[in-house]
């Protein structure tokens, strides 16, 4: 029996991606290694955004590179393997295949090429491709990743992806809810849709509003979210589709970028500042106890102090619940890497340390605030330390529990006793019932 080991860098896709491989390679009859120790295959799905992701990926080869014996086949599959093609042959002297997110259903063949003796690289763009009819092996689990669409057509200055996962494509709506269905089979019930600007899904026919109603629709879902979303694709119709979807939860991950409207003008992000908190506005207005998360970018080239603090004073003015905030990143053949005045990394890295300390202080405000609410709690799994279980409300909040293991998968009601910041502990709330009886 061969045996493949897999590791997974960067975003919920890779992660999709990466359980699609184990997909395509269970039918040639792989199975999957939790160790690179003996394994006959290993992978590493990576990430190509910024060049500390990279980086850390050119650290890892080097030490998996120590568990190759003879035979054993060392690939780098993803957006990195994508972006630099061949070029990752020459400077990586123990990797044997280099494949991009649109080759994977050609993974049985290159790995026997490769392990024939000949290097191999795929990285064609197949703009068709879905892997329509290759199942993903997951791990099971009451949750899912569904990716709905593939690639991106904007064209954010600063980003690589458009180039490593090529032009956008969603896949049909009845295939998704297809899908869905038979992961409802399995015991999912939460399911989060996945595609680079998720809400400018189209396949042809139907758009996202129709795609949350028809998941909605799907027996047995209880819950669905979707990342990432673009600003303004949240047309007054996918507003209402999840307004009215009683499964949507009551969060968005919403990239920002940035809170100034020059930098987001050179960004080529296609909405002001203004804009972004009027579609906050009508998200807020039709869902009423929702979160917000956002992803932000300092340092971006020519942002200057003004520039900078327009940004912060949008994470107040915007009540983000929590923001993932990143250092810009100069990523080759990019536009933005053109602009002038690239930003001093100790100016950047000290607007990032500022921005990280508001976000931090706003989100502990925020969640020292909710403590003693009760909420509808999905028992996720084991956390990693302790003997406590890990559960998700709707609203995105993490709490740790004193529950069996044997409670994953439940629904429960659980009230929030206490907080790190950023987490919460929670008591199991028995039913009013139960309490009286
Ligand atoms: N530099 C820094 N951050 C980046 N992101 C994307 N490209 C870059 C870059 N070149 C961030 C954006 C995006 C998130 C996934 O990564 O904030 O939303």
């Amino acid at each position: 029996m061969k045996s493949i080991y897999i590791e997974t860098y960067g975003c919920q896709m890779n992660v999709a991606d990466s359980e699609l491989m184990l997909g395509v390679l269970a039918r040639d009859g792989y199975v999957q290694a939790s160790s690179p120790d003996g394994a006959d295959v290993m992978l590493v799905n990576t990430c190509a955004v910024r060049d500390n992701a990279e980086q850390r990926v050119v650290g890892r080869m080097g030490e998996l590179q120590r568990h190759k014996r003879p035979g054993t086949i060392l690939g780098v599959v993803g957006c990195m393997a994508q972006r630099l093609g061949p070029i990752l042959l020459e400077r990586v002297p123990a990797v044997d295949l280099v494949v991009g997110p649109d080759g994977y259903r050609n993974l049985p063949e290159l790995l026997a090429h490769a392990q024939g003796g000949l290097r191999q690289v795929d990285v064609a763009y197949r703009s068709w491709e879905h892997y329509e009819e290759i199942p993903q092996l997951r791990e099971s689990g009451p949750r899912a990743f569904v990716t709905v669409q593939r690639g991106c057509d904007y064209r954010c200055t600063f980003c690589i992806v458009p180039t490593t996962r090529g032009p956008e494509r969603s896949r049909k709506l009845a295939d998704v809810t297809r899908e869905v269905a038979g992961l409802v089979e399995q015991g999912v019930t939460e399911v989060t849709l996945l595609g680079q600007t998720v809400n400018s899904y189209h396949d042809g026919t139907d758009g996202f509003a129709r795609l949350l109603r028809a998941v909605g629709a799907v027996d047995g879902v209880r819950r669905i979210r979707f990342t990432s979303p673009y600003p303004t694709d949240f047309t007054p119709d996918v507003i209402e589709a999840m307004a009215t979807t009683a499964a949507v939860c009551e969060h968005v991950h919403l990239p920002v970028q940035s809170g100034s409207n020059t930098v987001l003008k050179r960004m080529l992000r296609r909405y002001t500042r203004e804009r972004y908190l009027e579609v906050l506005g009508e998200l807020r207005l039709a869902l009423p106890r929702l979160t917000v998360s956002t992803d932000i970018i300092t340092g971006f080239p020519g942002e200057t102090d003004d520039e900078f603090n327009e940004t912060v004073s949008l994470v107040k003015e915007a009540r983000f619940d929590d923001a993932y905030t990143f250092k810009y990143s100069v990523r080759a053949g990019t536009p933005a890497e053109r602009i002038k005045d690239h930003v001093d990394d100790a100016i950047a890295s000290d607007r990032l340390n500022r921005l990280i300390s508001v976000v931090r202080t706003q989100t502990r405000r925020h969640n020292v605030g909710r403590v003693g609410e009760v909420h509808e709690a999905l028992i996720e799994r084991p956390a990693k330390r302790g003997d406590m279980m890990l559960a998700r409300t709707r609203q995105n909040y993490l709490v740790l529990v004193d529950l069996p293991p044997t409670a994953v998968g439940q629904y429960r009601m659980v009230r929030l006793t206490g907080t790190t910041g950023s987490t919460f502990t929670g008591a199991i709330e028995q039913p009013a019932l139960a309490v009286l009886s």
